[in-house]
């Protein structure tokens, strides 16, 4: 195991919602494995005033995200001992009691000036935490070593998230800044590295001689939730899209690093990122990019609401709930490869996965479905890889039928897979900021993103199409896809046929 160095963890925005149901069960899943040093302390702030007894019982003792049974409940109570929490009156106001609170707790604890600042704050006050931490000495390296995490939304546009990395970087040192993706921290799409590099039959045919097209499926079932006004400023573009799919393309179009270190792995994504056609004519926007809304439906005989009558959406809302995009990389590898990214809410199942579609046989011999082969890489659920072939129907002649191959993860014995927070806090404990987004990554992202956004708000002609809720999208979705083909609408199992899902 890699040594975690003695440390603090301090969390902003402490009383919010992330810190109660992903944060703190995830710092205690790692010391439930023995993962946190010995000496380690959790600092939470925020507005709310409360104890550290008060915010113990808050994100621990009562928590309905902890499990508590009664093998737990010893854990629970030594894990308290770590925690703490220290009021502020706001991001902007004076930090000395909050600094003197870090100190103490060093000095008590024997952290050796090692600290991780979390920002699960709103965005916009990124920039005074990170001053005021720099102001109160808190970002200097000279007796220890400091961290800043930050969570998405990383900006709202190219131009905002310039200004952020500028703003952040006048404070903490690029080295220092970690751009939380969660989905850099499933296994899954770890393994997507793994997958083409380590395996010698797959990266030979990973480009533009043996690969049709590649598709990438992210579908929710539920709609905004309760976060309707959140979303409604978003969209699915920004929500998903920009941050999670994009860093899918980049793991699934980089080459292949010099080594597996954080700063390599990364200049190679942010070359495929770079590399992304970018797509400024209208004409060229309107061919290659559909939007959609949900809206109304029944599903398993329940009325479902529409997008635009949810909690906190503008009756008006030209918001896009599905967004589905056809793009090339223009490169020596991918010449000519269309990637098709969707991603929506209100879709019949939730799943997300990677197909690489292969070109055709050259010269079709056999009768029966020939189908071109296809390597699925499913991100969850029933997370594996599935690939699909021909093989020959037994009896006369040379009838072919698809068959599977398949690798599921459920099938690995041994060690527990981590939740996505619980991998990306312990790698930002021990420095090794592999899984999260640099800020010139996330920069090249919104160069591709920023003019779709801008055509879908202010283009002539652009299209809003509704879509009922519980179906893959609306029905034009598939005249973006080229030639006779269409999306695979997956199902919760991997190896289900579409059209013949198992549901329960
Ligand atoms: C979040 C988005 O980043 O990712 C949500 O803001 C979305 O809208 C969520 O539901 C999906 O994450 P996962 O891990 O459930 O696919």
């Amino acid at each position: 195991m890699k040594k975690t160095d003695n440390q603090i963890l301090i969390i902003f925005g402490a009383s919010g919602d992330l810190a109660a149901r992903k944060l703190l069960p995830a710092l205690f899943q790692l010391f439930k494995g023995g993962f946190l040093p010995e000496n380690y302390a959790i600092l939470g702030t925020s507005r709310s005033q409360l104890s550290d007894e008060e915010f113990r019982t808050r994100v621990l003792t009562e928590s309905t995200y902890i499990k508590h049974d009664n093998e737990d409940e010893q854990q629970i109570a030594a894990f308290a001992k770590k925690i703490f929490y220290q009021p502020i009156e706001g991001y902007e106001a004076d930090y000395s009691l909050l600094s003197d609170r870090v100190r103490q707790i060093n000095d008590t604890f024997k952290t050796d000036h090692n600290y991780v600042f979390y920002l699960s704050t709103p965005p916009g006050v990124y920039k005074n935490i990170a001053e005021k931490l720099y102001h109160a000495g808190l970002s200097d390296e000279s007796q220890g070593w400091s961290r800043l995490i930050v969570e998405k939304p990383f900006g709202y546009s190219l131009e905002t998230a310039q200004t952020l990395n500028k703003e952040l970087q006048q404070y903490f040192k690029e080295s220092q800044i970690y751009r939380i993706d969660h989905y850099l921290g499933k296994e899954t799409v770890q393994n997507l590295l793994v997958t083409r590099f380590s395996n010698s039959i797959f990266e030979p045919l990973w480009n533009r001689n043996y690969i049709r097209h590649i598709e990438i499926t992210n579908a929710e079932d539920i709609g905004v939730e309760k976060r309707g006004g959140y979303y409604d400023r978003s969209g699915a573009l920004r929500d998903m899209f920009q941050n999670h799919l994009l860093q899918v393309v980049s793991l699934v179009a980089m080459e292949p690093p010099l080594n597996a270190t954080a700063e390599e792995i990364r200049n190679e994504k942010v070359k495929a990122l770079k590399s992304i056609r970018i797509m400024k004519d209208e004409d060229i926007l309107r061919r290659n990019t559909i939007r959609g809304q949900y809206m109304t439906a029944e599903i398993d005989g329940k009325k479902v609401m529409g997008y635009r009558e949810e909690e906190g959406v503008d009756p008006d809302s030209l918001t896009e709930t599905f967004a589905a995009i056809k793009f090339y990389i223009d490169n020596w590898r991918w010449k000519d490869v269309p990637f098709y990214v969707r991603t929506a809410k209100r879709m019949p199942t939730k799943v997300t996965e990677v197909v690489i579609h292969f070109k055709s046989t050259p010269h079709s011999l056999f009768i029966g479905a020939n189908k071109d082969n296809r390597l699925i890489i499913r991100i969850h659920p029933d997370e594996g890889v599935l690939m699909k072939f021909g093989v020959k129907v037994p009896g006369q002649g040379f009838i072919v039928e698809e068959a599977n191959l398949d690798f599921y993860y459920s099938e690995l014995t041994g060690s527990r897979v981590m939740e996505a927070y619980e991998r990306l806090l312990l790698d930002a404990m021990q420095g090794d900021a592999t899984l999260y987004a640099r800020g010139d990554e996330v920069e090249a992202a919104w160069t591709f993103v920023d003019p779709i956004l801008e055509f879908w708000k202010n283009g002539h002609d652009v299209r809003m199409y509704g879509y009922a809720a519980g179906v893959w999208g609306p029905e034009n979705s598939n005249d973006l896809i080229d030639g006779d083909y269409i999306w695979r609408n997956p199902c919760a199992n991997l190896a289900d046929d579409p059209g013949y899902c198992v549901l329960c």
